[in-house]
């Protein structure tokens, strides 16, 4: 056996499988599909076996390679990088990392008016972590709240804010678990509203709980507010990509400022133009105090994360050297690739193309939906776009059938122009029965048109295959 691992290169996928089951922990998510598939290498919107099976991916790496695979100019900044300053200990400085703090916290202050800094990490959990202590070290709180249905990472911090107990079961007690609150999930109301009529009942209840100190928010005589912060996501990524409606931040915030409640915006997913605007929050017409992003900002090559603050909550007075620290954090390859992609996006028209294409998307999977009563709900904010999977009633939710969809997708065995393809989907929201559309912003109308006939080919086998 040592010897075939020596010569790996000659291991069937099925010998890899093997050992894969023997070796690897199961403990990540390889483990969600039916399906396990060894890729070989990609390019664009897409993924190849060694079959050479062309795999579309509609998903990119949960938005993290939102630039499309094996992007030229990102790999030649990251090669370029290789070949001159690859390794640098974050304790001393490069220029690229001087100026990618500069060109995010300049654009932040040309959008939001608010001077502000950047802290680099080495994943999105991490960079929460590092919000988490700004938010504790400037209120003096640890309590805060978040979303039912958000996520924001699976390190002990964040998943104390990220709303699944199924997360924290098994990790012994979350003495700061966040208070979550209803998230304005129109399709599936909490408050059984319609959205045209609502009048904003979800945030009037949020907001009755600060009139007396009996609901155990604040103290009425002093106006103090046990809460620290509001740890938001803009989009509801794995939530099931759930756009608030029009002005909802807006009511939120008003009263997030009477309490001197810090807003902190969870970029991780949907930054970087996934929704048609560099940061999402850019949509909604309010300033957060503290935006966390990662993901996207690498393309997934060499990935790292941050956090940009305003200037009161990270100034060196108050959050001095030392504060937090990852031996990984800014390291130059990932900065200068986060250099490159902020270069790229200067240099794009992504503000005009993202919404065209979105636009483009949901009406061909609107199409589909008036063929399909098993879809319920298609929206989308750019590319970040949701199909919900529902059964033939059009509401009620159907697990079985979207992961059949998802299983059948990474089979490789639909077909496009008689050859073999495969569907990369992603698969969210409350019920797991949301597919999370999240397609390099390069992919054409043709990759589109391809995507949803792939997509009809397996939610047709998936019906015949669960009887749905
Ligand atoms: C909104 C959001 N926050 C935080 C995270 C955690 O990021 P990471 O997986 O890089 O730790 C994710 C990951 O999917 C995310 O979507």
């Amino acid at each position: 056996m040592s010897k075939k691992i020596d010569a790996g290169e000659n291991l069937s996928d099925a010998d890899l499988l093997k050992l894969e089951a023997q070796y690897c922990s199961w403990g990540d998510t390889v483990h969600y599909a039916k399906e396990l598939n060894i890729f070989t290498h990609c390019n664009g919107s897409y993924l190849y076996d060694k079959n050479e099976t062309p795999f579309l991916d509609l998903q990119m790496w949960y938005s993290a390679a939102t630039f499309g695979y094996n992007h030229p100019r990102l790999k030649a900044a990251l090669d370029k990088q290789v070949a001159t300053l690859p390794q640098l200990a974050c304790q001393y400085l490069h220029k690229e990392k001087i100026l990618l703090s500069a060109m995010i916290a300049r654009d932040v202050e040309k959008k939001f008016q608010a001077k502000g800094r950047v802290h680099f990490n080495v994943g999105g959990a991490s960079a929460i972590e590092d919000a988490i202590k700004v938010v504790r070290n400037h209120t003096k709180k640890n309590p805060v709240f978040a979303f039912m249905g958000s996520y924001h990472g699976r390190t002990l911090g964040a998943t104390a804010i990220t709303s699944s107990y199924r997360y924290r079961e098994r990790f012994g007690h979350f003495a700061d678990r966040a208070n979550f609150v209803p998230y304005p999930y129109c399709f599936r109301c909490p408050l059984g509203k319609k959205k045209e009529s609502c009048g904003f009942e979800c945030i009037k209840q949020f907001e009755r709980l600060f009139e007396s100190e009996y609901y155990s928010l604040v103290n009425t005589k002093t106006r103090q507010c046990e809460y620290g912060a509001f740890f938001v996501e803009p989009l509801q990524a794995t939530g099931g990509y759930i756009i608030p409606p029009k002005g909802y931040f807006v009511e939120l915030k008003k009263i997030l400022d009477r309490y001197k409640i810090l807003l902190v915006d969870d970029e991780i997913q949907m930054g970087f133009f996934r929704t048609g605007k560099l940061w999402a929050i850019e949509h909604y017409g309010v300033t957060p105090d503290i935006m966390v992003f990662g993901k996207a900002l690498t393309n997934g090559l060499n990935a790292i994360s941050a956090i940009w603050a305003k200037e009161e909550l990270i100034s060196p007075e108050v959050f001095p050297p030392g504060s937090t620290h990852a031996t990984f954090s800014s390291n130059p390859l990932g900065t200068a690739t986060g250099l490159e992609v902020m270069k790229l996006i200067a240099d794009s028209d992504f503000e005009k193309t993202v919404p065209q294409k979105g636009a483009y998307f949901v009406a061909r999977l609107k199409e589909l939906q008036k063929k399909y009563p098993h879809i319920g709900e298609v929206d989308g904010l750019g590319l970040a776009l949701r199909i919900e999977i529902c059964r033939n009633d059009g509401f009620t939710p159907n697990r079985e059938l979207t992961d059949a969809i998802m299983n059948i997708g990474l089979s490789g065995q639909l077909t496009s122009g008689g050859k073999k393809h495969g569907l990369v989907l992603d698969v969210g929201g409350y019920y797991k029965n949301v597919f999370t559309l999240a397609p390099s912003l390069y992919i054409t109308e043709a990759e589109i048109d391809l995507g949803v006939d792939l997509f009809e080919q397996a939610l047709k086998k998936g019906i015949a295959e669960t009887g749905s």
